[in-house]
């Protein structure tokens, strides 16, 4: 089956060709970096607008890199939620559309589901699995049992992961998207010489909460400031490297606890933190320790784009067929 998918939940647009959930023949993601660097984070409205023009030059794209043309598609399917409404409502209505007009059957489908699935792309694990998906808007645990079933077993109760990232690095004076800075510079820094806090919350518990962190690395950094004017390169290599392993902490433990409660011997993560190349070693060395096999998608599959959603639709409609022609959009996930 050649699938068009269709992401547009936050501030990329995307859009791939896939057969079934095996092979990638496009994956062509179109970012938004200039547009909401200056601001610090994502302006809701900006990213609408930005998708609106952005998204019939990369489904072009995406056809014109597989060789194909609209007739040779089998299913479309498109991010339904959760995400930024105004931006979910450009590459939904756009996939619905493609789809009454050619005649080709439609699914929405969820964010979080691409983001747990992305890696069959590459990967076999066998299910059930655990999964961690820790991107800019959720950090959360899921017990995946098929491809279309899902358990909530833990979510974030404040900051997501990434968007602690991108705050923490706002407070530096690093641009937008602030992950994959904070984690550059953390290479010549000391993950030991600052002691930020953890928050496990309550015992056993897997949900999560990132705002305390951030908290602390903004008074640490004014405390600094005010002792010498500005942070130096190696505060700053130093609280980036001290922040990302306190998030690593949290984020492993939790992860390995949830498999440990639920008796599974598979994790995998996913989201645009997972791209962090410091959590994947953890993971990997911390699993090995305890004898589960760890999954991650390659980078590109971690942060948003539109082939996970293809893995997501390929399997949501195989199951229980196309969506409503009036379904609209959500912003909060339901799944599990
Ligand atoms: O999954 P994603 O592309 O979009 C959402 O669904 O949110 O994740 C984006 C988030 C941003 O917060 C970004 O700072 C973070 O992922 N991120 C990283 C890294 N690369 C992206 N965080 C830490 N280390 C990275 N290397």
């Amino acid at each position: 089956m050649n699938i068009l998918a269709i992401e547009s939940s936050c501030d990329d647009t995307s859009a791939a060709i896939t057969i079934d959930d095996k092979k990638i023949l496009a994956n062509v993601i179109s970012g938004q970096e200039e547009v909401h660097n200056c601001f610090g984070g994502v302006v809701p409205e900006l990213a609408s607008r930005s998708h609106l023009s952005a998204i019939q030059p990369v489904v072009a794209k995406a056809l014109a890199t597989a060789n194909m043309s609209l007739d040779d598609i089998d299913l479309i399917t498109a991010t339904q939620g959760p995400g930024l409404s105004g931006s979910l409502l450009v590459g939904f209505s756009y996939a619905k559309a493609i789809s009454q007009v050619k005649n080709i059957p439609f699914v929405g489908v969820d964010h979080m589901a691409g983001h747990m699935l992305a890696v069959l792309l590459e990967d076999k694990p066998e299910f059930p699995y655990i999964a961690l998906i820790c991107s800019g808007g959720n950090s959360s645990i899921f017990l995946v049992k098929s491809t279309t079933d899902f358990v909530h077993l833990g979510r974030t109760r404040d900051d997501a992961a990434g968007e602690a990232f991108d705050k923490v690095a706002k407070i530096m004076g690093l641009p937008y998207p602030g992950g994959p800075h904070i984690s550059r510079i953390a290479m010549d820094g000391d993950p030991e010489a600052i002691r930020f806090p953890r928050s496990f919350l309550e015992k056993d518990s897997l949900d999560f909460s990132f705002s305390g962190l951030k908290t602390s690395v903004m008074n640490y950094c004014n405390k600094v400031k005010q002792q010498k004017s500005n942070l130096s390169e190696i505060d700053k290599a130093n609280i980036a490297a001290s922040f990302q392993q306190a998030v690593i902490d949290v984020l492993t433990s939790k992860t390995i606890l949830a498999a440990v409660q639920n008796e599974i011997s598979t994790i995998v993560i996913g989201g645009g933190v997972s791209a962090n190349k410091e959590l994947r070693k953890t993971f990997e060395q911390e699993c090995q320790k305890k004898g589960i096999n760890f999954f991650v998608p390659s980078p590109v599959l971690c942060t948003d784009n539109g082939a996970m959603i293809a893995v997501a639709g390929f399997h949501k409609f195989n199951r229980f067929g196309p969506s409503e022609a009036d379904d609209d959009v959500y912003s909060r996930s339901t799944l599990g």
